[in-house]
């Protein structure tokens, strides 16, 4: 297969300069770049019994810059094996960059790619213009040729009232008769965002079906990244808006997550949304995708960062950007249910359990402490006045520390990183609402060194963000104001 000169060169770079950087530099089980710049998950599937996760990617720098598909390689979807870079920015069509996509298997064992490629183009004013078409790549898991073809999808195919400009990120799937669907996100003409629904018989050749659903400026703007699934009975929507507006608790400014639960008939191709909440309730977590496994799970993987918070770099790292974990799916009572992937059990090493501690000032137990870790603490009233907040602090050394702290009155759950070190004024915090079980709360805290995602109440909401405290600070400590009970239950992560 022809390898273009681009993508030889991204190839070669990686190679060399990825030696130089140390494994324990990196998150232990969570992707990162494998040198450079990642940001969006791409082409999260799996295709011959193996996991392939592919990546926006600028290798040569820790910014973002033509994007490249970067591609990695996973049996348990938590030991990543890098391969070779798989698409670089090669044609006209694609010229200023390949971005955000998606992968299938085809009938005759190849891998087909769909990805958005990004045409700049200077107009006479000096200004530039984007346009983006989908375009198509097959390949055998390795190297990727793109389609003659393309772009397969063109401005032509986007439905007046849509925008040519912004009209990107193709979600594939394979419908139960084998043929192919895909949703695209876009920007309508009031400027607010939408879900473009595209059909073909063989995955190369398409044509418009539906719009599935749009936001008429409720929930931000251009809706970007979109995935479209059944899970327990119920159809989802997932999308990443740019430009959302802060709403209680629930959105944030900025860019965001929606999770849109509903219900779809294939026949009229009519997506109902009958609700709406965020995915994630952190600070770094963005255009999430999803796959089934052999087993039958719903598997979400997203961006563990934020365009609006990945403004401060670490100092010295060639790398920057994380996937978050993989995080298996459900819908409960109409929400969306997340936790982290089964496979991380089998990654669970040295244990360590407390039961029925009780908590007022800031207490550290012994063996608990670390930033590789898997730990759950379950927290209740001791008597029945209860507490008014309890505070897990982790990432915790003599100058910083990152907490996680829970008031049952509001009731809230509240991350923090303001004293993990940033010295950068950007959000530092974020809190969202919880359910009501009287003070009572589970609390699962996966650190993989510069991030911590928390799961509430086995999965009714998760909160995720990154921090780049030095690695010597690896205390954990309990707080109460008021009286609390605690039980921890705490295993290192074993790195192989
Ligand atoms: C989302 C996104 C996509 C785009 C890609 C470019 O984070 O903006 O819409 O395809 O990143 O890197």
């Amino acid at each position: 297969m022809p390898i273009s000169e681009l993508l030889q060169k991204a190839r070669d770079f990686e190679e060399k300069y990825s030696a130089f950087i140390d494994a324990s530099d990196r998150p232990a089980f969570h992707l990162s770049p494998r040198i450079g710049w990642m940001n969006d998950p791409n082409g999260f599937s799996l295709y011959q019994g193996q996991y392939h996760l592919f990546y926006q990617y600028h290798p040569y720098s820790t910014q973002w810059g033509p994007m490249h598909w970067g591609h990695a390689v996973s049996r348990d979807l938590l030991h990543w094996e890098y391969l070779p870079a798989a698409l670089a920015p090669d044609r006209d069509y694609d010229r200023s960059g390949c971005f955000s996509g998606s992968a299938v298997e085809l009938d005759d064992g190849r891998q087909l790619l769909l990805y958005t490629g990004n045409r700049e183009v200077m107009q006479a004013d000096g200004s530039k213009t984007c346009f983006q078409t989908q375009c198509a790549a097959i390949g055998d898991g390795l190297n990727y040729e793109k389609l003659d073809g393309n772009p397969v999808l063109t401005g032509a195919d986007v439905p007046d009232g849509f925008s040519v400009h912004d009209f990107r990120d193709p979600k594939l799937y394979r419908r139960p008769d084998g043929a192919f669907s895909c949703v695209v996100g876009v920007r309508t003409e009031d400027k607010s965002g939408a879900t473009l629904l595209y059909e073909s018989e063989d995955g190369l050749s398409w044509r418009y079906a539906a719009t599935l659903d749009r936001s008429y400026n409720e929930f931000g703007k251009m809706w970007e990244c979109p995935d479209f699934f059944e899970l327990d009975g119920e159809q989802l929507l997932l999308t990443s808006p740019q430009d959302m507006s802060q709403a209680g608790l629930e959105f944030h400014n900025g860019n965001g997550t929606l999770c849109l639960v509903g219900s779809y008939d294939p026949q009229a191709r009519r997506f109902e949304r009958r609700r709406v909440q965020a995915i994630d309730y952190g600070i770094d977590f963005y255009a999430p995708q999803t796959l089934l496994t052999a087993d039958g799970r719903r598997v979400m993987i997203g961006w563990m960062q934020n365009w609006d918070t990945c403004v401060a770099h670490p100092m010295g790292l060639k790398w920057f950007g994380q996937m978050s974990l993989p995080r298996e799916l459900h819908v409960r009572e109409g929400r969306l249910i997340q936790n982290p992937v089964r496979e991380l059990e089998a990654l669970r090493g040295r244990r360590v359990i407390y039961e029925n501690v009780p908590i007022r000032a800031e207490t550290v137990l012994k063996g608990v402490y670390g930033r590789v870790l898997d730990m759950t603490v379950t927290v209740r009233p001791q008597t029945a006045d209860g507490y008014e907040l309890f505070r897990v602090k982790f990432a915790r050394g003599s100058q910083h520390y990152s907490s996680l702290s829970y008031r049952p009155e509001s009731p809230t759950v509240r991350i923090s990183r303001v004293h993990s070190g940033f010295n950068r004024d950007f959000v530092h915090e974020r809190k969202c609402l919880v359910a009501d079980r009287g003070g009572e709360i589970k609390l699962r805290i996966i650190l993989d060194r510069y991030s911590a995602e928390i799961f509430v109440n086995d999965g009714e909401q998760a909160l995720t963000m990154t921090f780049y405290t030095p690695l010597t600070a690896d205390g954990i400590s309990f707080e109460a104001h008021g009286k609390a009970l605690i039980d921890v239950e705490k295993y290192e992560i074993l790195e192989s």
